[in-house]
């Protein structure tokens, strides 16, 4: 039975879903959380439909086991990928990451360009055009897949000379088409906004799901009467592979928070 001590599940392909995770906490300090991280299988970005489907399925069905009360998919690719079925699935709300940043991609914009960058996976699945253009049919987007960005992040290369060059050589379009919103569409990108902004400049939004999700979590628990009002919230951590490294990078996104992580069998 669900109540408002259920947790929120949150899955990601990996360690980058911590980005998600972390604003929820901030949002939500009350909550419970569960999260995994799918390490063994990571990433995601460059998979198949078929397989980045059967992956988040298998992801829920894990946080569902444990009794959430919501699901958010953390991961871009995933969300792009299964959000919907996801949700014709499952019974409980199912969260994606897509939604809430097109949402404030549409209030940021003046002049109706919107850049976005994600994994392969996720721009060629097309969904934050969809998404946007669903929006706003006037909306012109430009989309860039960037999966250096993935490798660069979790090697805590956040802001020195590889990851000004990568920013240059994948974002160089974004200025020519003259965007004034850019949505980070991945998770681990949030932590390189210092170097796309200086890049860009100041004359460009960049959209940060991560915030916006939070923002819809607390709406969804609000609606559904099991938003928790007492105490400090726990937070737990599985992952399919390699825990130590999880804990050790996982720091870099939510600081002391990860304190351990149980690896399950995949
Ligand atoms: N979590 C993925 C996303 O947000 C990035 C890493 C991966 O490719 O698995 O799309």
């Amino acid at each position: 039975m669900l109540n408002k001590d259920s947790a929120i599940g949150v899955f990601d392909s990996g360690i980058g879903g911590l980005t998600v995770l972390h604003q929820i906490i901030e949002a939500l300090p009350r909550e419970n959380t569960v999260y995994l991280g799918d390490t063994a299988r990571a990433p995601y970005g460059t998979k198949s439909v078929e397989t980045v489907l059967r992956y988040s399925f298998e992801n829920s069905e894990f946080l569902i086991e444990k009794g959430v009360k919501i699901v958010v998919v953390a991961c871009n690719t995933s969300t792009a990928i299964a959000l919907s079925q996801l949700r014709d699935r499952f019974s409980i709300p199912v969260i994606g990451v897509i939604e809430p940043g097109v949402r404030r991609a549409i209030r940021s914009t003046r002049i109706n360009k919107v850049g976005v960058i994600g994994t392969e996976a996720t721009i060629q699945s097309g969904a934050y055009t969809h998404a946007l253009k669903a929006a706003n049919p006037a909306i012109e987007v430009y989309s860039r897949a960037c999966p250096l960005f993935v490798p660069l992040v979790e090697e805590g290369w956040i802001d020195n000379d590889v990851v000004e060059m990568t920013a240059k050589a994948y974002l160089q379009g974004f200025k020519q088409s003259g965007v004034d919103t850019l949505i980070l569409g991945c998770t681990h990108y949030p932590l390189l906004k210092k170097a796309i902004r200086r890049f860009l400049g100041g004359g460009v939004r960049l959209v940060d799901s991560a915030e916006e999700t939070a923002k819809e979590v607390a709406i969804v628990l609000r609606r559904i009467s099991v938003m928790r009002k007492n105490g400090k919230g726990t937070h737990s951590f599985f992952v399919t592979d390699a825990p130590d490294r999880f804990i050790k990078v996982g720091r870099r996104f939510l600081g002391e928070k990860v304190e351990s992580a149980v690896r399950i069998e995949r």
